[in-house]
C-alpha cells in the first residue's frame, strides 16, 4: 500500500493525496471528476460546461453515483462582467441544493458569493495568479487558495509570476493553505512545493491525457507529442493573458493583436468557446483557443487517472527520499 502525505489540504477536503485537478472547460465532467476522486485526489466539474442548471444538477448526481461517498467539487468561473454572472447565481443554487462540499472559484473576486457558500457549508478554494489577489480572497473568507504560476494552461494573469516564486512567497504571507499550480506534472514538484510551505498542488494540462477524459484520441495524441514549448500566451492586449496551444486560431489572434486590435469584439469570432468544444470532439487541434501549458512535457501516454496519480505520488516519495539522503556538513 502506498504511504500517504497528510497536509491541511488533505484534512480540509478529506482526500488521500494533496492533489487538486482543476476545472477544465468542456472537459471536466462527471466521468473524469469521479475518476479523479476515486484515485484519491480532488476534482471539479466545470459548471459552465453545463450552463443549464438542470444539466449541472444531473451531472452532479451522475458524479455522486460514480464516486460513491467520496467528496467532489464544482468549478465556478466568476466573470468580471456583472451581466455574465446572472447565470452564476442559478448554478450556485444547484451546487448548494446538491450539497457539493467544495467549490473552486476563479476569475473575478469571490467576495460577494462567499457568505452564500459559507452559510451552505461549502468549502471555497479560490484560484489566483498572484499573491496579492490571494490576500484579498483570504480576507473575504476562503478556506484555501490555489496560486498559479505563468507556466499554467489557461489564465496565468497579466503579471506572469512564475510558480517557483509563488510557491515560496505565498505560504509566507497567507494563513490559509496554499496550493501551487502552473507547470505541475511531476511528483518531485509536490515535494518541492511542500518544502516551500505549500499544502498541495493543482494540475490541469498534465491530466489532458487521462483515459477518462471525453476528448478525441487525436487531441490527446497532440498533447503527448507536445513539449509545452508549443504553448503560447495570447489576449495580452485585452489584459486577459491566456496560455494555449500554439495553433491556427492562436496565430490568428496574435496577428490581430499585432495589427493593433484592442477590443473584445475584434476577436470575438476567434475566442468563441464553440470552436474549442468542437476541437475536443473532432480532434482537429488547429482550431479554437485550447488551454494548454508547459507541463505538457510530462504527459507522455494516455493512461487512467489512477495510474497518473499513483506515478505522481511515487515520484513525490522518491524526491522526499533523495532529500532525506542529502547530508548536511558542518565545518569547524
Ligand atoms: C483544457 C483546460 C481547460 C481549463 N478550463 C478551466 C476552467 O474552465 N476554469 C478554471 O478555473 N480553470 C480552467 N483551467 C485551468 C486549470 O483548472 C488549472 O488551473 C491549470 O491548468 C493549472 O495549470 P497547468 O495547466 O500548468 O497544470 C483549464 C486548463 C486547461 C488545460
Amino acid at each position: 500500500m502506498q504511504p500517504k502525505i497528510r497536509t491541511r489540504l488533505t484534512h480540509l477536503l478529506g482526500i488521500q493525496h494533496p492533489i487538486l485537478c482543476g476545472g477544465l472547460m468542456h472537459l471536466s465532467d462527471a466521468n473524469y471528476v469521479a475518476a479523479v476522486v476515486n484515485a484519491g485526489a480532488m476534482g471539479f466539474i466545470s459548471a459552465l460546461t453545463f450552463p443549464d442548471p438542470k444539466q449541472l444538477g444531473d451531472e452532479i448526481q451522475k458524479c455522486r453515483d460514480l464516486a460513491g461517498d467520496k467528496p467532489f467539487g464544482v468549478n465556478l468561473y466568476i466573470s468580471p462582467r456583472q451581466d455574465a454572472n446572472d447565470r452564476l447565481e442559478k448554478l450556485l443554487t444547484v451546487v448548494r441544493d446538491e450539497k457539493v462540499v467544495v467549490v473552486e472559484t476563479a476569475g473575478g473576486n469571490p467576495g460577494p458569493i462567499i457568505p452564500f457558500m459559507k452559510e451552505a457549508g461549502i468549502k471555497v478554494i479560490h484560484k489566483v495568479p498572484a499573491v496579492r489577489f490571494a490576500l484579498s480572497a483570504e480576507r473575504a473568507g476562503v478556506d484555501a487558495v490555489s496560486l498559479v504560476g505563468a507556466e499554467c494552461g489557461g489564465h496565468p494573469g497579466y503579471m506572469m509570476v512564475g510558480s517557483m516564486v509563488q510557491a515560496a512567497d505565498g505560504p509566507q504571507k497567507l494563513s490559509v493553505p496554499v496550493i501551487l499550480g502552473g507547470g505541475i506534472g511531476h511528483g518531485s514538484q509536490l515535494t518541492a512545493a511542500l518544502a516551500m510551505g505549500c499544502e498541495g498542488v493543482l494540475m490541469g494540462t498534465r491530466m489532458l491525457v487521462s483515459s477518462e477524459l471525453q476528448a478525441h484520441q487525436n487531441y490527446k495524441k497532440r498533447v503527448i507529442e507536445g513539449t509545452g514549448l508549443d504553448s503560447i500566451v495570447v489576449q495580452k492586449k485585452l489584459n486577459n493573458h491566456h496560455r494555449v496551444l500554439d495553433n491556427q486560431t492562436a496565430q490568428a489572434v496574435l496577428a490581430l493583436e499585432n495589427k493593433g486590435a484592442e477590443n473584445y469584439e475584434d476577436y470575438a469570432h476567434l475566442l468563441n468557446g464553440d470552436l474549442s468544444k468542437e476541437a475536443y470532439a473532432s480532434g482537429n487541434t488547429d482550431q479554437g483557443l485550447l488551454d494548454y501549458g508547459q507541463s505538457a512535457c510530462f504527459a507522455n501516454a494516455i493512461e487512467p487517472v489512477r495510474a497518473i496519480v499513483t506515478q505522481f505520488m511515487q515520484e513525490a516519495f522518491d524526491a522526499k527520499e533523495r532529500l532525506s539522503e542529502l547530508r548536511t556538513e558542518y565545518s569547524e
